[in-house]
């Protein structure tokens, strides 16, 4: 069978550690959609690992690990990675394959990236400028490059060929880049990831489900940010939800089995777009200060706020989460109150849904204040938990109907209390 594990709100859930966590109980960890716009954090004897392409159950030993179709790899942001890895002993040749389906992105698509956000002007997306967004404008037109592309023969002239159309769009655009320098290190990278284990990802995975192997399926970016469902335009470039680990890997629904959302006990935002519950006051920077919200890619200030249930509620609809995760829940311990979003009101009405154009009118986040908990107590297991932590776990789950499988407390691997 098949468990899901994504991000509710829009990215940095904490989705890496959790990943890390329960990766010893299945047999395979993969990767469905998005790319190096991802950063996952995983803390390992003390060392932070930022993983970006390769999934999060890379520290495990029992897991083999799978970047599905439906992701999209920059070679040479991968090698990078990849050499991260090999120098602390992990061996990807043995620990990882990749399907011959995933997209590529080169470095003409990363100008794109910059070009289309150039010209956007005030209305920036805030993308992470990985390409993301071109690569899979080239998967769904039809014009994309894959891994098994890689293996062959006429690899260079697919690749000019479609270089050749990132250069007319650019002069389109009226922008000047140049790739030559990225072009050489692309080619490298290149021949490195054909030097590891390339396969059809669907038949692999299929068969590990036919002999009744376990399967963690981990999502990148969050639900707020899919591309049907998310705060369009300001989102990514893929389905984020549970529904994508079926497109993203080659599985059919009915092998799915949980779906585990993960929501911070507060949300952030990077980059731009609507976000009903931020806060822009001392309360936001106490956020970002305690929480050491920035960007695990970019660096950028992560946008801090309070849980917002609207969109929360909506995204477990989505997804059909059957757990939920809280994380971070140590950070609130600053606070003598938290607060959480229950409904928006926009004009004179009240809603506990998230309307067509997010944007198009003021949303006054209505908000129910729980009591902080404020302990100075090591919360390591269920019994250290503070009353008014239970409480607030309790309320959101009263709120949403799905109970919460994990809280965890801390970065640490094993800073978490499950139930
Ligand atoms: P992901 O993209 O969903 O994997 O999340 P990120 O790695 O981008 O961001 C989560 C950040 O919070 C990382 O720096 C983690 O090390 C950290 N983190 C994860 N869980 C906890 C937690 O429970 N408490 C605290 N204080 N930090 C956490
Ligand atoms: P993880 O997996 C948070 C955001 C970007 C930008 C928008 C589009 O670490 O949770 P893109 O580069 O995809 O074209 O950017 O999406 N974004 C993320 N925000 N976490 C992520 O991934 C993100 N991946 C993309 O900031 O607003
Ligand atoms: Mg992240």
């Amino acid at each position: 069978m098949v468990d899901v594990l994504l991000g509710l709100q829009w990215g940095d859930e904490g989705k890496g550690k959790i990943v890390d966590f329960l990766a010893p109980n299945y047999d395979v960890v993969a990767r469905f959609q998005g790319g190096p716009n991802a950063g996952h954090t995983l803390n390992i004897e003390g060392k932070r690992i930022v993983l970006r392409t390769i999934p999060s159950g890379v520290f495990c030993e029992r897991p083999c690990n799978l970047i599905g179709n439906g992701v999209v790899i920059d070679p040479i942001e991968f090698l990078k990675e990849a050499k991260e890895l090999e120098a602390i002993g992990i061996n990807l040749r043995k620990k990882l394959k990749i399907s011959q389906k995933a997209h590529l992105i080169v470095p003409t698509h990363r100008l794109l990236d910059a070009a289309s956000e150039a010209a956007k002007g005030e209305e920036k997306i805030g993308s992470t400028l990985k390409g993301i967004g071109p690569a899979y404008m080239d998967k769904t037109g039809r014009n994309g490059l894959r891994v098994g592309d890689l293996q062959s023969p006429d690899l260079k002239v697919k690749f000019e060929q479609l270089k050749k159309k990132h250069l007319e769009l650019l002069s389109l655009y009226n922008y000047a880049g140049d790739s030559g320098e990225l072009e050489k290190k692309w080619f490298e990278a290149a021949d490195y990831i054909r030097s590891l284990d390339i396969v059809s990802g669907e038949y692999f995975i299929n068969e590990k489900l036919r002999e009744g192997k376990l399967v963690l399926a981990e999502g990148a970016q969050g639900s707020m940010l899919d591309i049907d469902f998310g705060t369009y335009p300001f989102v990514t470039s893929s389905n984020t939800i549970s529904a994508a680990a079926c497109t993203g890997l080659g599985i059919p629904p009915t092998a799915i089995r949980d779906v585990m959302g993960i929501i911070k006990a507060y949300c952030t935002r990077v980059g731009g777009g609507p976000f009903p519950t931020e806060l822009t006051d001392a309360t936001g920077e106490d956020l970002r200060k305690a929480g050491h919200e920035f960007g695990a890619v970019t660096g950028r200030p992560r946008r801090c706020g309070w849980l917002d249930l609207v969109a929360v509620n909506y995204t477990i609809m989505l997804n059909g989460v059957t757990k939920l995760i809280v994380t971070k829940a140590d950070v609130l311990n600053i606070f003598d109150e938290v607060k959480v979003c229950e409904s928006y009101t926009i004009g004179s009405d009240e809603h506990k849904s998230i309307p067509f154009d997010i944007t198009a009118a003021p949303i006054v986040p209505n908000y129910t204040t729980l009591k902080g908990w404020k302990t100075d107590h090591a919360m390591k297991t269920a019994a250290d938990l503070p009353a008014s932590l239970n409480d607030f776990m309790q309320y959101v789950h009263d709120k949403t109907n799905v109970g919460v499988s994990i809280v965890s407390i801390g970065a640490g691997r094993d800073q978490l209390v499950t139930f």
